[in-house]
């Protein structure tokens, strides 16, 4: 089964074609990083605008380097929800198009759900049941998938996603959006004592997290010694930060795998590229004897890939959509879809 995939959530257009779920075909990114970058973060309503510009010449590209025509292909799917309304809109009218003009399948996708897919591309072998970590610029949570349209959360953030956290400290040093990359960079500089950034715990909640109030604990101390004219070390800072969200994000990892009895793991999303992040999970994973599963870069961040491989199964678990369909700004990954959202 061929199918065409769409994803607008954010800042980035892409479009894939996917076949059975696992063989990209071919997968195209149109990246509004730079547009953005001008004013520190994304811009809703800039990214809307690009999507509706590239959104037509990306399916066409898609198409001709998969060697296919709109003909070949059985079904439309794109990601419905959650990301920025304006941006799912584009994709969500553009998939409905395409759907009734050919008159094939549209399958709505869950952003998170994709995530969680892009492991099924990158490894053959890789299936249900197992632990995932989607840790991104807009969501971080933990997921027990226990088949493959069948998620529960097991732990989440209660306020900002770890990447912000990374995007915005790195703009406060002047590291430019988005910054994770350049953080890790800056990071791997340092080797000496750390700052001891909060690590915090939610009471009641072993596996929920939070990165808001240690944003701002490393963007005040950056203020303050700015004020004072307190000379900092920036790689210190850096170094600081990977630590401390390494050590928030990887023991709920693990222990989320012992509590359900698993010993499959998964960390994908944007921050999944951390050099830090990726080399403390691994070792905790080989020191508890888990398989581990960290997609390649290009299937981390957002692509249109991920969400063609997690629509075929969705399809076969019967969640196809209607001309009714309609982006959904906030949904839990653990919600399937149905014609009610
Ligand atoms: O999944 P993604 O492409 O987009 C969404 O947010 O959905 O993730 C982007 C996030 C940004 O916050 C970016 O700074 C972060 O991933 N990121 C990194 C690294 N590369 C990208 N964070 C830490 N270390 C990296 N090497």
């Amino acid at each position: 089964m061929k199918i065409l995939a769409i994803e607008t959530s954010c800042d980035e257009t892409a479009v894939a074609v996917v076949s059975d779920g696992r063989l990209v075909l071919s997968s195209e990114l149109f990246s509004q990083a730079d547009m953005h970058a001008l004013y520190g973060g994304v811009v809703p309503e800039i990214a809307s605008r690009n999507h509706i510009a590239v959104i037509s010449k990306l399916t066409e590209l898609a198409l001709k380097n998969a060697s296919l025509t709109t003909g070949d292909i059985d079904a439309i799917a794109v990601t419905y929800a959650p990301g920025l309304i304006g941006a799912l809109l584009v994709g969500v009218n553009f998939a409905k198009g395409l759907s009734l003009s050919l008159d094939i399948p549209l399958i709505p996708v869950h952003h998170i759900r994709g995530h969680i897919a892009s492991g099924y591309i990158a490894f053959p072998e890789f299936e249900p049941p197992f632990i995932c970590a989607v840790v991104s610029g807009g969501n971080t949570l933990i997921a027990e998938v226990t088949d493959y349209t069948k998620i529960s959360i097991v732990g989440q953030t209660r306020d900002d996603a770890a990447g912000e956290c990374f995007d915005k400290v790195a703009r406060v040093l002047g590291l430019g959006y988005p910054g994770g990359a350049a953080l890790d960079k800056l990071a791997a500089e340092y080797s000496g004592k750390l700052f001891d950034f909060t690590r915090p715990v939610i009471e009641g909640a072993p596996f929920d997290m939070s990165f808001s109030g240690l944003k701002t604990s490393v963007i005040n101390l950056i203020h303050n010694a700015k004020q004072s004219g307190t000379e900092l070390n920036n790689a210190k800072i850096a170094a600081s930060l990977v630590a401390a969200v390494s050590d928030i994000l990887i023991p709920r990892i693990i222990s989320a795998a012992k509590q359900r009895n698993l010993s499959a793991i998964a960390l994908t999303g944007g921050v999944a590229a951390n050099s830090f992040i990726r080399a403390a999970l691994t070792k905790a994973a080989d020191d508890n004897n888990f398989s581990l599963y960290i997609p390649p870069l290009s299937l981390c961040g957002d692509n249109a890939a991920m969400i063609g491989s997690q629509a075929y199964y969705e399809y076969s678990a019967g969640f196809c959509a209607d001309m009714t369909l309609d982006a959904v700004a906030s949904l839990s990954a653990d919600i399937c879809y149905n014609s009610a959202t």
